[in-house]
Order: structure tokens, then sequence, then C-alpha cells
């Protein structure tokens, strides 16, 4: 066994404030501190409530009048909101605005693609550019709060909230909540053109018992320090202004009563400064979840856990004063949630400004420059997963056929949670292409969908579609799945396209013509079966707005595939979960001694010798990796040279690899770097991501491409959260996906 030094170093570092033009951090707190001193027990209480605006709109004005509520949530319309706040201003007692919150998740009017496409990017900067245009738009009418980024780590694609995840990876995660609560907050919160971010779900909400949406997990504490809390420690470092707890129970107790998570973590250890929301009734469903026995008994849970702001259900400020009477909570505790939320307030500049301007419209314009990011995430969205015989990109003066019931969608393709996105303003592929066919870079495009929708089971559009696909060059399908069969609470069983999809590529297949599948869809599907049947597969997610001309620029070559995976793709459900960072067993899968269970003799006996940890119908590979996504041209990579070959804790260590574009178009890498630590105190994932760029090089191009990593991050949590430093040898592995790598080997010396 090798000698072990732990090096302990500090999780508990202090919080970045709150960005704000308004004052510092101190300044604010001062404010904070006058405001309390001016407010009526009742007034505080009111702070903490949060109605949704589908109540009737008498009810809500009355209840901002008499200052029974702090923020709404779903108001759109700029001269209610202005009228609104004029009510909490003037009229309510204790003349504190109202913060107004709305799901602002991939977009506003102009929508990106879904989260789990802008991870596909692997494009950080281009992530933070679309999260600061949705942000301008967001705030222009108004509203000064999204609940976004969700920053829960998903490993299964059943799960149907995987769409608005960043995928599977801890790393790639953290580097994207950072992107994004940049591009909504900015460094001033109260910024005409920027909003408070809000990081959820707290916590381990993609854990969910079988991918079953609001289910139980059971996360021992050294997966959660390890895997899903790193990147809302990420969101605390960034100064995110408020947390969403989560819908689930955690190991036993719901997030909203999570004292543990509220207090223990996020306050204590993070000293986070901002306030924490419930979500949507999530504090009256710890009844049902059982843990307590009446609405009040969850409000007084949540408040002693941590809960700032409960969304939609009132049982913390209904029986706030009670709870206060009784000695159950002492009254300091008031103080301490409703300072919570006017802190925010102030900063985001709400008591200067809390209405919109009277200029302002809704839904707002859509300036040019928000369209040309929302194009271009979506172009650098799309993954290349198959390009069998170069069919992509498709070459000038091509006849395509358009067949698909993804190809004309305008709602589907906008995907799940995009509220103000506006159907008539989507570009389709089938509008893009058609567009492309009379300007000439095709040579025609004709559209016959074959099937209506996704789930379309019916046969009768076939016969079109494959007299379509006679008289092409080439068919390009648009299948998948359509927006509604993924998001909250639609989590599926089956992962194969559904509906009749995979007959009509069969058929269409038999044609004999080269068939393109492009995939629009909020998840990864199962793909095996139709694989065999087309030439080429691009996976689209759903794109957003923009998504029709960015997939025809990607089909016909104006632009490469640029899309890297950003979670696994598996070749059956009955694979799942199955993600690259696993920890190696001490039976690791073995190709040589693996029986695929055809070759299992018949009355075969019993016997473990040779067995590892594979399935015998499917072995071990997944069908796509993580990272993985071709490229219209090739490239080579070096092996990675290290600027030492020993660590010491404190030092830096420079990872430079050798990038070749080895092929005759431009293309992007994305250079990736992993690392294993194959003998620890405890076990370790077999790779972990720590860095990765995305390099556009020409033909015949090489570039250097250089990491720069501290000793810390190879360090590791332990079940108590404190990260460790352990002496010892590290493989690190530099590439173009979590499988195919080159590897050198590093000593730590902490
Ligand atoms: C429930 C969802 O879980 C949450 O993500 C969302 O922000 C709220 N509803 C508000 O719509």
């Amino acid at each position: 066994m090798k000698f072990l030094r732990l090096v302990l170093f500090a999780t508990h570092a202090a919080a970045s404030p709150l960005p704000s033009s308004v004052g510092s951090a101190g300044e604010i707190d001062s404010r904070v501190s006058q405001l309390l001193e001016g407010l009526s027990r009742e007034a505080k209480i009111g702070q903490l409530q949060q109605l949704p605006g589908h109540l009737p709109a008498a009810e809500i004005e009355s209840a901002v009048r008499a200052g029974r509520v702090g923020s709404l949530i779903n108001v759109t319309d700029p001269a209610r909101l202005r009228e609104l706040q004029r009510i909490a201003v003037e009229e309510s007692p204790g003349g504190i605005p109202l913060i107004i919150g709305r799901d602002v998740i991939h977009g506003f009017r102009t929508i990106a693609p879904i989260p789990l496409g802008l991870a596909a990017t692997w494009n950080p900067e281009l992530v933070e550019a679309n999260c600061a245009a949705a942000a301008a738009e967001t705030r222009s009418v108004g509203i000064h709060w999204t609940f976004a980024p969700m920053i829960d780590i998903a490993r299964d694609p059943r799960w149907g909230r995987v769409a608005e995840s960043p995928g599977e990876d801890p790393f790639l995660a953290r580097r994207l909540c950072a992107a994004m609560v940049r591009g909504f907050q900015g460094d001033d919160l109260a910024a005409p053109d920027r909003i408070a971010a809000c990081a959820k779900h707290f916590a381990a909400y993609g854990a969910a018992l079988g991918g079953r949406d609001y289910n139980t997990t059971w996360v021992p504490d050294q997966q959660l320090w390890e895997v899903y809390l790193p990147p809302f420690k990420t969101a605390v470092d960034h100064g995110v202004a408020t947390f969403m707890t989560a819908f689930n129970d955690l190991n036993g107790v719901p997030c909203s009563g999570s004292a543990f998570l509220l207090d223990e973590v996020l306050r204590k250890r993070w000293d986070f400064s901002g306030f924490v929301v419930s979500d949507w009734a999530s504090v009256t469903q710890m009844v049902p979840h059982g843990i307590a026995a009446d609405d009040r008994e969850a409000g007084l849970l949540a408040i002693r856990a941590g809960v700032d702001m409960e969304m939609a259900t009132p049982s913390m400020a209904e029986h706030f004063a009670s709870f206060i009477d009784a000695g159950k909570v002492p009254p300091e505790r008031l103080d301490e949630l409703v300072g919570n939320i006017l802190r925010v307030k102030l900063a985001l500049g709400l008591f200067e400004r809390p209405g919109p301007p009277e200029t302002a419209v809704y839904p707002p314009e859509m300036a040019p420059e928000s369209l040309r990011l929302a194009e271009q995430a979506a172009a650098e969205s799309l993954v290349l997963l198959k390009n069998d015989g170069g069919v992509l990109p498709l070459p000038a003066g091509s006849k395509v056929a358009v067949i698909g019931p993804l190809a004309d969608a305008p709602a589907d393709q906008l995907g799940t949670w995009s509220f103000d996105g506006i159907a008539e303003d989507v570009v389709t592929p089938r509008a893009a292409l058609e567009a492309d066919g009379a300007a000439g870079s095709l040579a025609s495009a004709r559209f016959v969908p074959g099937l209506a929708y996704s789930r379309d089971k019916s046969r009768d559009g076939f016969a079109a579609a494959l007299e379509a696909a006679d008289e092409a060059d080439v068919v390009l399908f648009f299948g998948g799945e359509e927006a509604i069969l993924s998001g909250e609470a639609h989590s599926r069983a089956r992962l194969h396209l559904p509906g009749a999809q995979e007959e009509l590529l069969a058929a269409l297949h038999a044609t004999g013509k080269p068939v393109v599948l492009v995939v629009l869809a909020g998840r990864p599907l199962v793909l095996e079966p139709v694989l065999p049947l087309v030439d080429a597969v691009l996976y689209a997610w759903h794109p957003g707005t923009m998504g029709g001309p960015a997939i025809a620029k990607v089909l016909r070559g104006e632009l490469d595939p640029s899309g890297r995976l950003p979670i696994t793709f598996p070749r059956a459900e009955g694979q799942i979960p199955i993600y690259h960072g696993h920890r190696n067993t001490g039976r690791p899968f073995n190709p040589d001694s693996w029986s695929h269970i055809d070759d299992i003799p018949v009355g075969a006996e019993q016997t473990s010798l040779g067995n590892e940890s594979h399935y015998l119908d499917l072995g071990h590979e997944p069908q796509f990796w993580f990272g993985e996504g071709l490229s219209y041209t090739r490239f080579r990579h070096g092996e990675p040279e290290l600027s030492t070959t020993e660590l010491r804790g404190g030092g830096t260590l420079e990872v430079t690899t050798t990038f070749t574009n080895t092929g005759e178009r431009s293309g992007h890498v994305v250079a990736q770097l992993y690392f294993r630590d194959p003998a620890a105190s405890i076990t370790r994932p077999v790779s972990e991501l720590a860095g990765f760029r995305k390099i556009l090089l020409g033909p015949g191009e090489s570039r250097q491409v250089r990491f720069e990593l501290a000793a810390e991050d190879f360090a590791f949590p332990g079940p108590d959260g404190e990260a460790r430093l352990e002496a010892g040898t590290i493989e690190i592995m530099v590439g173009t996906s979590a499988r195919d790598h080159r590897s050198a080997t590093l000593r730590i010396e902490p």
C-alpha cells in the first residue's frame, strides 16, 4: 500500500459577494438593517411569500397592497408589473418592491438550444453570451430573476429533466454553471440588462430512482461531495443571488426541510449571502413525503432548515407569527430570512427602479445579435455521430428530400421550458433548406413529412415520403421526440424513436438512397436499431429559434459540426446508468473474457471465473462516449507533455499536447484533459475531466494546446466534504473523448 499524506485545505472560503453597483456588501447589509427596523412583523412575513401569476388578478393585487407577498412568479405584462410595483412601493405597509421571477431556462423570447444542447457546445463563452442576451430581454419587461441555471448532474436519460441539465460530468457542469451565472448576472445585478440567477435544484435531484421525476434519492456523502454538490459550490463562488431547493428527498430528508443542505453546507460552509426559494409547493409536499403531519409542520421544518421564500404555497407565511409566539422559532430567525431576501432586492436596484420603463413591451424585440448568438449556439451544439462514406457535408447542388416529423415542427424545436418563446419566430430546418434550394446552394429541397408528429403510428404518409426519396439524391430525415416528451414530469422508460419512425427509416433505407438522420430530442435516445439504416447521424437536441439555419449550414458544410456529447449514450435502456467517470471495480470489463450470450453453450456449468463486470448481451461499451463527436475533417494528437513529473502541493502543472488537422477542411477540435488516480485511499473514477479547449484548426494546421492545473485539482473530497491531496501517481490523459486519449504519468508529493 502506498504511503498516504493527507493535506486538508479550505472548503470554507468566503463566498463572492452579490455583484452590484448599488453598494458594497457592507453598505447593502447596513441598508438591510435599516429596512428591517422599519418593518412590522406582518410586513416582514409577507416578504417570505411568492405568489403565482395565475391567481385571479384582484387576489394578487390585494395581497400586494396588504404586504402579504414579496415576490411573484409568471407575470409578464410590463404595464401590470409597473402597477403592481407601484402598489407595493406606495400602498403596502412596508413599501418594499416585489422581486419578479420567471423560468428563463434557455432564452426568454429568443430561444437557444435546451441546456443539454448548450452543454454539447463545450463553449462556455458562447453559453455566457446567450445567457446575457436572455437576461437583457427578460429585464426589459420588468422581470428580475430567472430560475436557472439548473445544475443537477444527470446520468439517467430516462429522466425528463436531463434536457435542462448540463449532463453527466461535474467539471463540465461547473464550467457551464459559472458561464451561466456570469451571463445572467454580469458584474452588476442592478444593470438594466441583467437578472438574478438561481442555482437549482439543491440537491441531487438528478439522482432520482430509475429516472422517475420527483423520485427518492439515496446518495452517499462521498458521491454527494464528489458529483452532485460541486456545481452548486461553483455557483456560490460566482456570486449567484439565489438557490432553489429540490423536490426530492435525499437520504430520507426532503431537500426543502434539509438543515444539512441549507444551513450546514450552504450557509455555514459556503457562506452563501443570497436567499433560498423553495420549489413549487415543495414545502407542503413534505406532507406526502411523510416527514410532516400537515402544512403547518412542513412550514416549520422549512423555516428551521433555511428556506427563505416559499413558492406558491403559504405554509411558512401563514404560521410564522404563531411559531414565534409559541417559542418554536426565535424572532431573530424572521429577520435573518427577510434580510437574505432584502439583500438581493437591494443588490438588484429594485428600490431605485422597481418596475420596467413605460416603453417596455411584451414580448420584447429580438435583437439581431441575440438571434445570431442563438444560431451560433445551435450550430455548435450539433454532434455528428456517424458519417459513413462522407455522405455529409452535402455536395453543392444536391437534390434533398426533407422527411420526418420534426423537419417543420416550430414549437417542438423550442424544447422544454421555453414559455416566452414564440413558435412563429422559429426558423425550421424545412424553411432553411427550402430557402437554400431557392438560393441555389441546394438544387432543390422537397418536404414530405411522412409522419405528422414524433409519436405518429400511422403509415398513411409513407408512400409520399418514399416517392420524394426516390426523386432525391439524399434523404434528410428529421426525427426524434416532441418537446413535450422531455422536461419536468416527462420521464420515459423506452428511449427508442417513438411512433412509426423506426419503420419509416427502414422503408427509406430500402430505397437505396443515402439517409441522413437528424435527431431533435430532449435527451439521448437509443439509436442502436436505426444506426444500420442510416448513413449519417447528426444529433441536434431541441435547438431553439434558429435551429433550422444552424442545421442547414452544418449539413451543407458551410459550418463544421463542432458539438461533443455532454452525456454518454446507452445502447439500450438496460445499460442505464452508464457514464464515463465510473469506478473500475475489482473485476473490470475485459473483452477477452466476455462471452456473448449467444456464445454460451446450452447447459454450461455455472462459474464465476473469468467473469467481469458487463452484460452478457451488451458487453460494457455504450453506444457513444462522453466527449465524442465527429468532424468533417480528421485530427491527430500527440502525447501529453508535462512541465514536471513531480508536483508538490501548491504547485502548478502545465500539460501540452499537439493537435493536428490532417484533413483538407477546417474544423473544430475539442481537446479534452482527463486524469485518473489509480491507487488512492478510496476508489477513484476511471476518468475525471479536468480541462477542455475548443479550437479551430485549418487544413494541415498543428497547434499546441496548453492546460494549466494546480496540484489541488487532483485532490478529492472525503465523505466529510474536505478535500484531500494524496501522495501517489496520477495518469494524465489528453485526447478527443473519454475513450480516445493518450497518457502520461505524474507523481504527486503533497
Ligand atoms: C418547478 C420546477 O421544478 C422548477 O425548476 C421551476 O423553476 C419551478 N417549477 C417554477 O416554475
